[in-house]
């Protein structure tokens, strides 16, 4: 299948350069908060990767990386229900987990992750998330990291797709209502 839409039809919400500098900023509030602890880092796919990347080498931590795989999305369209594609393989009892994704929109998925998680009896939990839509949140979920909070559009790039493309834009953007 081909992209419908073209880099044109993009309206740029965020730059390369806004985003290198903010999640600098986040990978060193990490580094400070987490000194000397067990840090996990469980970065949920396919939407994180770059987020992850990019956060990972402004953690100055020894600390391990997972990932997972959920589904829970169709193109601009919630299907509302999560499930686990792919699950974590490192040990996570006693450790301090960070789930790391890529944006927070009904809540629906970061809940999921949570409880999912807990199950596995890590000695805490927090969140980190690229974008948030905080005005679109049907379900409460504690966010307590958040590199930006963006209004409630569908939004792609730096991970972020629609129908897969787009992930790889090194900005933000969101496809123009005109188009
Ligand atoms: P939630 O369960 O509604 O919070 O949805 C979270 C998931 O939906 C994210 O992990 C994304 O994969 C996807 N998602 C939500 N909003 C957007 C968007 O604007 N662009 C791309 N993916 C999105
Ligand atoms: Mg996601």
């Amino acid at each position: 299948m081909t992209n419908k839409y073209c880099r044109g039809d993009i309206d740029i919400l965020l730059s390369a350069e806004d985003i290198h500098k903010r999640v600098a900023e986040i990978g060193s509030q990490i580094s400070k908060d987490y000194q000397g602890r067990d840090v996990l880092l469980v970065t949920v796919l396919n939407g994180s990767f770059i987020f992850c990347a990019d956060l990972v080498r402004n953690i100055d931590l020894d600390c391990k990386v997972d990932f997972m795989s959920v589904s829970s999305y169709l193109g601009t369209q919630t299907q509302g229900k999560v499930k686990v594609v792919s699950g974590i393989k490192e040990d996570i009892i006693g450790k301090d987990v960070i789930i790391i994704e890529d944006i927070v929109d009904k809540g629906f998925t970061l809940d999921f992750l949570i409880r999912e998680i807990s199950l596995k009896k890590p000695k805490s939990i927090k969140t980190c998330v690229f974008l948030d839509k905080k005005c679109a949140r049907e379900k409460e979920v504690i966010v307590n990291y958040s590199c930006f909070e963006i209004g409630n559009d569908f939004v792609v790039g730096y991970g972020l797709d629609c129908d897969g493309f787009f992930r790889t834009l090194p900005y933000v953007g969101k496809i123009k209502e005109s188009v």
